[in-house]
């Protein structure tokens, strides 16, 4: 049998299947609003993991497969027995023969690398420590939508820059060649790319301001010892003033009004915020058929 195709992270699509897979996720989108029913993915099955929390991943992966005309599955961490010491190997086998394919979401690069080389079925990364590439999908889409070609557009990221979406955004700067400007406090910043000297620097003429929250799930205990570091890097009305005119926001919510990100903002007129959790549903849905269909 040949190995299964996996998306763990953004690069593990082609240039011309993330063309094939933004341009689907629009007429799927369409689709939608014309109740025109579709069902590609009749008769397939999508299970789900999760080591932590979800509310959008869950719910957006099922939703797809159910409006594409198949079925999800979403096991709790808690009921499998994978918290009795079942091992990651034998779990990915033993549900790679139930499912089409399987969602995880996890902590470290190597559970997820663990889970994926032992399923038999394509494995999506429902998030990890470094990545959350179902999110830039659809963070990606609704700025073109938006504001046109990603190549012509800055990206400005403010916040823990050693986030799996700070990294995820580093890694579809370079694949899609497009002006990423971060800014982060350091010892929060991934290797790999130069930060800014403030948020004030990164965000000048953007385009897009991205931010996400201070502490990933897994990380609360240190925003009582750390939360001090992030002063100066909420993204508010006056960083936004300092953004192009027609500038938008993004945030993968959840959000926490106050910290990362002020309420009159994630509120206002510039907040793209809740097309880009409604385009996980079309992405994804384009997604599980480039894998599944
Ligand atoms: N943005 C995102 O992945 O949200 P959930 O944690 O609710 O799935
Ligand atoms: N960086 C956040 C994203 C949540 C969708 C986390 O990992 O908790």
């Amino acid at each position: 049998m040949s190995a299964p195709r996996h998306f763990l992270k953004l690069g593990d699509l082609t240039l011309a299947e993330h063309r094939w897979l933004r341009d689907r996720a629009l007429a799927l989108k369409q689709a939608r609003r014309l109740r025109s029913p579709i069902d590609t993915l009749r008769g397939r099955t999508l299970g789900l993991l999760f080591e932590k929390s979800s509310t959008r991943t869950r719910v957006s992966f099922e939703a797809a497969m159910f409006q594409l005309g198949g079925a999800a599955l979403t096991l709790p961490m808690a009921d499998s027995q994978l918290t009795r010491g079942e091992s990651l190997a034998d779990t990915a086998r033993v549900l790679s023969r139930y499912v089409d394919a399987l969602v995880f979401r996890t902590f470290g690069e190597d559970r997820l690398h663990a889970f994926a080389a032992a399923a038999t079925v394509p494995v999506i990364n429902g998030l990890s420590a470094e990545n959350h590439p179902v999110q830039l999908l659809a963070d990606l889409l609704t700025i073109e939508e938006r504001l046109g070609p990603l190549s012509e557009r800055r990206v400005a990221f403010i916040g823990d820059g050693a986030s799996n979406m700070a990294r995820s955004w580093m890694e579809a700067a370079t694949l899609f060649d497009f002006d990423l400007r971060l800014a982060a406090p350091t010892g929060h910043r991934a290797p790999g790319r130069p930060f800014a000297e403030s948020p004030a620097a990164a965000v000048a003429g953007a385009d897009v301001l991205c931010t996400d929250v201070w502490f990933s799930m897994g990380q609360e205990a240190q925003a009582a010892t750390d939360q001090q570091a992030f002063a100066g890097f909420q993204v508010d009305s006056a960083l936004l003033a300092r953004a192009a005119p027609g500038a938008i926001v993004l945030h993968c919510l959840p959000a926490h009004r106050g910290e990362e990100i002020s309420a009159t903002v994630i509120d206002g007129p510039h907040s793209a915020v809740f097309d880009e959790a409604e385009n996980r549903l079309h992405t994804q849905k384009a997604l599980l058929e480039l894998l599944l269909a």
